[in-house]
């Protein structure tokens, strides 16, 4: 072979492995985070981290797993099911807004956007739903939207979460914006969500045994005892934000939604198991 053609064939070695590699990211990240936490917690499955601080207090796991008998999310996910079926004022309901008439499809939200340029949550688009159907938005935290999302996210039970970044440029720039997000220091201790779930997960903090950022998302929306009643992602996110005396992002921001979109990559291929139930 002349000098030429290698040199030829040493740019395009370069060129695909510099666009593989730029394009592969998440992919990469994903399989070095998973075998981060399966190192750091040999004998916890990927179902096992899905079940959070109660992995690490056998008291609590119990006082879970009695409450768990009768799960007090049911009533939210009864309430969510009439509500997801009931008209809008233009004799629609959600199902005409989704594939598959919306069930069994949330364990693949949040979504890219390509034609938007943006990170699309699932309680955005039933709220998008709900306007062409000439009904107002609801609030995001809790309430209806949190009864409708765990009626969804019922549906889709036993489903590996599956968030997919497209490979293009916006694409890719949402999920680092979320992985910035969550390794950025904030309030006035300078944690970073990554101090508590990555490095000190299964450690102990004021009480509270610290789950592990992979699997988090998997039980959300969740009836929380603190809260007397269900609570979306977002709010759990805003909780934690303010539990360290910073100003929380406020929800269905862009800053917030990609926050979502990369927390929720963290776990995919681990089965939904929402809506959940926590203390
Ligand atoms: C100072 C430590 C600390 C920081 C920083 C922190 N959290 Fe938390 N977080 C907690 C504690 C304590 C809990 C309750 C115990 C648990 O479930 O881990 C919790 C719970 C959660 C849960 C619920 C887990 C479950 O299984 O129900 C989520 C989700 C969460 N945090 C996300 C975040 C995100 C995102 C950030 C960054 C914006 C963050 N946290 C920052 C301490 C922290």
């Amino acid at each position: 072979m002349n000098r030429l053609s290698l040199s030829v064939l040493s740019i395009i070695a370069i060129c695909l492995g510099l666009v593989s590699t730029s394009l592969a990211d998440p992919q990469q990240d994903l399989a070095a985070y998973q075998q981060y936490f399966k190192k750091k917690f040999p004998t916890l499955s990927p179902v096992d981290l899905s079940n959070g601080m109660y992995n690490f207090n056998d008291d609590k796991r119990a006082q879970w797993e009695s409450i768990m008998e009768f799960p007090p999310y049911e009533i939210a996910v009864d309430k969510g099911e009439a509500l997801f079926n009931k008209p809008f004022k233009n004799g629609k309901t959600y199902a005409s807004c989704f594939e598959k008439g919306g069930i069994g499809i949330a364990h693949t939200y949040p979504r890219f956007d390509t034609k938007r340029g943006k990170v699309v949550t699932l309680a955005a688009s039933l709220n998008e739903c709900r306007k062409a159907g000439g009904e107002e938005p609801l609030t995001y935290l809790k309430g209806d939207m949190a009864a409708i999302l765990a009626y969804m996210a019922h549906t889709s039970r036993g489903k590996p979460i599956s968030v997919k970044v497209p490979n293009n440029k916006a694409a890719l720039a949402a999920y680092k914006d979320g992985k910035r997000i969550y390794f950025t220091r904030r309030g006035p201790r300078a944690f970073a969500c990554y101090h508590c779930h990555w490095e000190a997960a299964g450690q102990k903090i004021r009480g509270n045994e610290l789950s592990p950022a992979v699997g988090q998302v998997s039980h959300f929306p969740s009836y929380r005892s603190k809260w007397g009643g269900m609570g979306t992602i977002q709010r759990r996110y805003k909780g934690c934000m303010k539990n360290i005396g910073a100003k929380p992002l406020k929800e269905q921001t862009e800053a917030m939604n990609n926050l979502e979109y990369f927390h929720t990559f963290l776990s995919n291929g681990i089965p939904m198991n929402a809506p959940g139930t926590r203390f």
